[in-house]
């Protein structure tokens, strides 16, 4: 595809790791990021980085113009459950005002393709596993809810503008660039693979497991999780995707459900230690088991997850945790 793809908050985790697969891939690459939460550290040298609001129609607007855009990858987002159900409008305004902004700079400048960053968060506690796209959406967060109006705006764009669209609808991201240079760094973290980490680095002195009586084999919470670089190549393919269709929805999972003690036990594996666990009680708007099928990404993108393995998606995080332990 000539001209460049713009990846809105490609300074964060799976943004970034997406500019490298896409810049492996050929493609010229552009980074727009107010760096609320990404790092200048994970754009690669040779990518500019733009630093700039969504919500700044003249300035996506401009960059779009000046840098030959023809694409827009959306990653830029406020993204914990528990934080949008204390500041619920600053998720409204950041994720869906932002996205509309977004939108509206990308029409004045004439670009109509845009792959966004959805979420599992649109399912809430589902009805079935694993989770098919046409399961009904009933978000349980706030979060979720700003993913699921988002995804209603992309197709009422669609149908009025024109626009063409992909959602991406990741369970959980995981791991890291296998190269060390790149992974996950988030302030606060919340997410259960790098907090087990950090205790096995010695980073943090335990790790919380949030309930233990949920009806699962073990009775903790079943999540899918999935390498960031194969969410990064599937960005790529819903990208190519566009040239085919109008819109489109793929959920991004491996479809294998592992719990929270079955991460701990994989963690102190790869680690090589035992992991100090603190049991705590269930965190507010936890789903008991998340899993998704992936049949219809596999089918109609040609998406083959390569980290099939939970143990290796552990690893890749293991390591980037040593490199940055010591850095
Ligand atoms: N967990 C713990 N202890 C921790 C952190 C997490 O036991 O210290 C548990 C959680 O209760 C959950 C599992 O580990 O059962 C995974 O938790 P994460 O916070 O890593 O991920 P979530 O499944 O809560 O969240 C992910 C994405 C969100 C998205 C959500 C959809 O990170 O962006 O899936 O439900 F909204």
């Amino acid at each position: 595809m000539n001209g460049t793809v713009l990846v809105t908050g490609g300074a964060g985790y799976i943004g970034s790791h997406t500019v490298r697969r896409l810049l492996r891939n050929g493609y010229q690459v552009a980074v727009f990021d107010n760096l609320s939460k990404g790092h200048r550290w994970a754009v690669p040298d040779n990518v500019p980085l733009i630093v700039g609001d969504v919500a700044d129609v003249a300035h996506v607007a401009m960059t779009i113009r000046q840098l030959h855009v023809t694409s827009v990858i959306h990653f830029a987002a406020f993204s914990l459950v528990g934080e949008s159900m204390i500041e619920p409008r600053s998720y409204y305004a950041n994720n869906v005002a932002g996205t509309m902004h977004l939108l509206d700079g990308m029409r004045v400048a004439g670009v109509d393709r845009i792959v966004f960053s959805s979420s599992a968060a649109v399912y809430g506690e589902p009805a079935s596993v694993p989770i098919e796209e046409d399961s009904t959406l009933a978000p349980t967060s706030v979060y979720g809810r700003t993913k699921m109006v988002i995804e209603g705006m992309l197709h009422d764009y669609a149908v009025a503008y024109g626009l063409r669209f992909v959602s991406l609808r990741y369970f959980n991201a995981a791991g890291a660039d296998p190269q060390g240079d790149n992974g996950e760094d988030h302030d606060p973290e919340t997410h259960l693979i790098p907090l087990v980490l950090q205790a096995a680095a010695g980073r943090r002195p335990s790790v919380s497991v949030y309930g233990n009586d949920y009806p699962t084999a073990d009775g903790t919470c079943v999540r899918d999780y999935i390498h960031v670089n194969d969410l990064a190549d599937a960005h790529i393919l819903a990208l190519e995707s566009l040239e085919g269709h109008m819109e489109a929805t793929y959920n991004l999972g491996n479809g294998e459900g592992f719990s929270v003690k079955q991460i701990i036990e994989t963690a102190q594996r790869v680690a090589g230690c035992d992991i100090p666990v603190v049991q705590a009680p269930r965190r507010a708007g936890d789903p008991a088991v998340l899993v998704a099928s992936n049949v219809r990404a596999r089918t109609e993108l040609g998406w083959i997850p390569q980290f099939t393995d939970l143990e290796d998606i552990v690893r890749t995080a293991w390591n980037w945790e040593l490199h940055r332990s010591a850095c």
